[in-house]
């Protein structure tokens, strides 16, 4: 939405700037002590997981200014508008509908003429079949064996989410399939998903919408020549798959239309997680477990759309990043799961939250005067308190940390006998450490309290200032509806966040020029090369541009030309590659 009023001059605006230049004289041992109602008034329910926001710095005063920035934008509206199908991503000229992927077959949004939900249940309906048929032995290799393994290949948003979820959801994997993902130009990526596999029994789900990412289209190549040498040419359709937009390319790769599942430019790569890009996701846990996140997924948006600012949790939480990147100047934010199954889940949030708000353009392109997107990063607890925790307790930098925590531990993994017991043992041990990390942030221990049992030279070094924020995320467990209610909080509050900034965050026009000079570094790496090296360059050249606006295709070509006019330092570098490559 472009905005008529700059939001910089309203008066929330101007009040955060104050009490966010303040915001190290709020104590949240003041806060707790003086509100006994915060922890109830702050904790919130949404599908199965309970947010407490309790030990966020802010007070009721904070909050509403917040409230207050939402409403200036329009957010409900903003919201209702994604929902309905409107250009929502502007430079793009295209609605972004991930939430039309978990719609009900009865829903209806309708998008130059046509309901896509019908589209949606069509392709759900295909992938459905398909799993059924593999999952059950039924679809056969080129050598009329069952398919054992299958490799998804694919890069971002076509790795990411399906690559995140099959470990978070590895109780519900089927026991005779096993998954591998492949997302590295680097080959030793390959190879090593490779090591071990039978071709006979394997199957390369080639992700990618646009089906021109150079990354993926490298190592689909080297995949199809891993086949053809051991199998022959004719057993490509008996062991490839794809998942893309881009009819045409996947064609010429030679995997037929009946074995392409369809997306759609209305699904931006980071929020693809329900489309046919889980179909990896989908062959190892079964069509009814997808369909459980999928609904877990709608139990978020369904929140999203219907409550009121002041209790929808997704918007808090966007409301909460925004307070501290751009009011409190906070730069980073952590992830830290207490959940072994989510190890993988900072690294999909920070392409969710950074490749949407890592912008310094609005809307309407202009340059923006604020801290936008936060750098979010993070690590799976308890590993993360014997690296970097120390940094967050001690360090000179605040920052804001979500915890996600499960009360019971995951159902025992199917594909592996269990080897370890006492789980509920090590699941309080998990919790407990949990609670306490985000106890010790938010209440430190004051030097008084420490020299009580601190000799005086160190009590210095074990006074903990506390005032460090944090979200605590608790579920039952780590179930497929639970995964896709965490994903769908995260989503939204990205949205929110970009809503208040006056940011697209549905476009990622950022990693073009990196794409572009790539390919022109490629050519003068080895003149000779260029052809031999991308064989795919012909077949999809067509179909792609470079930095070009609005409505082109989310990527660049992989076909290299060189510009040979390289700064003096890349130039350099170039001269040395050859020589040590060929030395
Ligand atoms: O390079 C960025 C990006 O476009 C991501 O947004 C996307 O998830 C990824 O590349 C992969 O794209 P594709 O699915 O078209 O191969």
């Amino acid at each position: 939405m472009v905005r008529t009023v700059d939001i910089t001059t309203t008066s929330q605006w101007r009040t955060l700037q104050a009490l966010g230049a303040a915001h190290t004289e709020l104590g949240l041992r003041r806060m707790f002590v003086g509100d006994p109602s915060r922890v109830s008034r702050m904790t919130h329910e949404i599908g199965d997981l309970v947010v407490d926001l309790s030990k966020h710095l802010v007070t009721p005063e904070i909050v509403e200014q917040l409230l207050g920035l939402a409403r200036f934008v329009g957010l409900t509206d903003q919201v209702r508008a994604m929902a309905a199908g409107e250009r929502v991503n502007t430079s793009q000229d295209r609605p972004a509908l991930h939430m039309a992927l978990r719609a009900p077959p009865d829903a209806v949004v309708v998008v130059n003429g046509r309901n896509i939900v019908e589209d949606v249940h069509r392709v759900l309906h295909q992938m459905d079949k398909f799993t059924r048929c593999v999952r059950a032995g039924e679809w056969l290799g080129a050598t009329g064996r069952p398919i054992d393994t299958v490799v998804n290949v694919g890069i971002g948003g076509s790795d990411l989410g399906p690559a995140m979820a099959y470990e978070a959801l590895a109780a519900f994997h089927h026991r005779q399939l096993r998954c591998r993902f492949v997302a590295n130009i680097d080959a030793a990526d390959l190879e090593s998903a490779l090591v071990g596999l039978d071709p006979a029994t394997t199957m390369f789900v080639i992700a990618s919408k646009s089906f021109v990412t150079s990354e993926t289209i490298r190592n689909a190549i080297s995949a199809r020549r891993w086949i053809v040498d051991r199998l022959g040419a004719a057993a490509v359709g008996r062991h490839f798959v794809a998942v893309s937009a881009n009819a045409q390319a996947v064609e010429a790769f030679g995997i037929g239309p009946e074995n392409r599942f369809d997306l759609w430019d209305w699904v931006g790569g980071r929020y693809s997680l329900g489309s046919a890009i889980g179909l990896s996701l989908m062959l190892a846990i079964g069509p009814e477990a997808f369909r459980d996140m999928l609904g877990g997924f709608r139990t978020v948006d369904e929140h999203f759309e219907s409550m009121p600012l002041e209790c929808n949790v997704p918007a808090l939480l966007g409301l909460l990043g925004v307070w501290y990147r751009t009011f409190c100047d906070l730069p980073t934010r952590a992830v830290l799961p207490y959940c072994h199954g989510l190890r993988s889940f900072p690294t999909y949030l920070g392409q969710l939250d950074m490749e949407s708000n890592g912008k310094r353009a609005g809307v309407n392109g202009a340059p923006i005067s604020y801290n936008t997107g936060a750098i979010v990063w993070g690590e799976a607890g308890t590993r993360g308190q014997h690296s970097f925790h120390q940094l967050l307790h001690q360090g000179t930098t605040v920052v804001p940390a979500d915890f996600i925590v499960m009360a019971r531990p995951s159902h025992p993994t199917r594909s592996v006998d269990r080897e370890v017991h006492e789980t509920e043992a090590h699941n309080d041990q998990l919790v407990a450490n949990c609670l306490a990390q985000s106890t010790a942030l938010a209440f430190g221990r004051t030097a008084e309290e420490t020299a009580a049992d601190t000799a005086p030279a160190l009590v210095g070094h074990c006074t903990f200032p506390g005032n460090r924020p944090s979200t605590m995320i608790m579920a039952p467990r780590l179930s497929p509806s639970v995964l896709g209610q965490l994903i769908a909080l995260y989503e939204h509050q990205v949205f929110t966040q970009a809503a208040i900034w006056g940011i697209n965050p549905f476009d990622q026009w950022g990693v073009e020029l990196g794409k572009t000079l790539a390919n022109s570094i490629l050519a003068d790496l080895n003149a000779s090369a260029t052809n031999e090296q991308n064989p795919m360059s012909a077949a999809i050249t067509s179909t792609t541009v470079g930095l070009q606006p609005a409505a082109t295709n989310e990527q660049t070509s992989v076909s290299a030309a060189s510009h040979g006019n390289h700064d003096a330092s890349t130039t350099a570098l170039i001269s040395r590659y050859r020589s040590m490559n060929t030395g």
